[in-house]
């Protein structure tokens, strides 16, 4: 009988078929067993049971029910689950952490795309480029005055979260001459001084940025981070950028400020999402929405995967695992 660990994969076909590409799966039978024909959707499905029976690893992604009590009763080996995705809170459960199962994200792969969209959006912004693109059929070619303030050089950038994705534009924004705040209430001086930011409280931070880049999860206390009043903080001209999650902003808030002219916004997730065609902030030429892309899309995906298969091989052998979850640490983590 086979010495190799045998595991399973748990996620939405989607995801099966965009993370675990042949080239990823191919490096996973390298080393481990799997079935890879069978993608549990339902960890109560008999025709998983014996698979389950015998899983000593799980791959998780986009889609995996909740690792239950239940489930995990089904899967007396498991010690290992690698999620090829970012956050594990969605099916990650109490009883995961309980019974000693080690957890791995692939949140780190999945900030690097993230880093690369905020800071596009973040150059273009300053340029007033969607703004200024979307009047262009409204209110024509646009004199030197309704470009002001504009330009990328000496301005300053807040940046709501020194996350891994915070940090990420950090160092993105390293070639470029601006300054750049740092709000997070978890970071101190000496980790400020050492990612070359200057910390700031937030109220500071909003009041004096040309631009605000939101990049805390979404926890109970970073619920409508952006109200009205800190909105109102911000500089005329101001731009807030959300990566983050909608929930950070009071949308009715920003959609006031917004359509009063005073800030711009560039917003890849909202609340509510899904937004709806109609939404008021969809019909202001100084608000630029996409739809929740900014992490990984297409062949950006397989990334998430490689680096789920290459920290399960990691724990396999027995040493530490990239993208280790820190149960102590999840409470402010996205
Ligand atoms: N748009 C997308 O496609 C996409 C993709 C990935 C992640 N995200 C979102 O981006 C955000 C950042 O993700 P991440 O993986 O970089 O986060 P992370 O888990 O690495 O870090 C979260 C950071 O937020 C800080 N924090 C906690 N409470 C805070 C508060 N009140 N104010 C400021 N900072 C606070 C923590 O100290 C920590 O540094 C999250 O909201 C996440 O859901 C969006």
């Amino acid at each position: 009988m086979s010495q190799r660990p045998y595991g399973a994969l748990a996620m939405a076909p989607y995801a099966r078929a965009s993370a675990l590409t042949d080239e990823v799966l191919d490096r996973l039978r390298g080393f481990a067993d799997v079935e890879p024909a069978l993608l549990v959707g339902d960890f109560a499905d008999p025709a998983a049971r014996d698979v389950l029976g015998r899983a000593e690893f799980l791959v998780t992604g986009w889609g995996c029910p909740p690792l239950d009590a239940a489930a995990l009763d089904a899967m007396p080996k498991l010690r290992v689950v690698v999620h090829a995705a970012g956050s594990v809170k969605h099916h990650v459960t109490e009883e995961v952490w309980r019974r000693g199962i080690a957890v791995s994200s692939a949140a780190d792969a999945n900030a690097t795309p993230v880093a690369e969209y905020t800071r596009a959006m973040i150059l273009l912004a300053l340029k007033r480029a969607f703004t200024l693109s979307a009047q262009l059929s409204t209110m024509g070619w646009p004199g030197p005055d309704r470009r002001q303030p504009s330009g990328i050089v000496r301005r300053t950038v807040g940046l709501v979260g020194a996350s891994r994705i915070g940090r990420l534009v950090i160092e993105r924004l390293r070639d470029f001459d601006v300054r750049i705040l740092v709000s997070d209430p978890y970071l101190d001086e000496a980790g400020a001084a050492g990612l070359g930011v200057e910390l700031a409280d937030l109220d500071t931070l909003v009041s004096t940025s040309d631009v605000v880049s939101l990049h805390a999860p979404q926890l109970p206390e970073t619920h409508h981070l952006m109200d009205a009043r800190r909105l109102a903080l911000m500089p005329d001209g101001g731009i807030l950028i959300n990566t983050a999650r909608g929930s950070l902003v009071d949308t009715d808030a920003l959609v006031r400020e917004c359509a009063s002219g005073r800030l711009d916004a560039v917003l890849d997730v909202t609340d509510p999402e899904p937004i709806d065609g109609d939404h008021p902030l969809l019909a202001l030429p100084n608000v630029f929405v996409t739809p929740h892309l900014a992490g990984a899309q297409g062949t950006e995906i397989a990334l998430l995967g490689e680096y789920a298969v290459a920290d399960l091989e990691r724990f396999l052998r027995g040493e530490s695992m990239l993208g280790a979850v820190d149960v102590a640490e999840l409470p402010r983590l996205a």
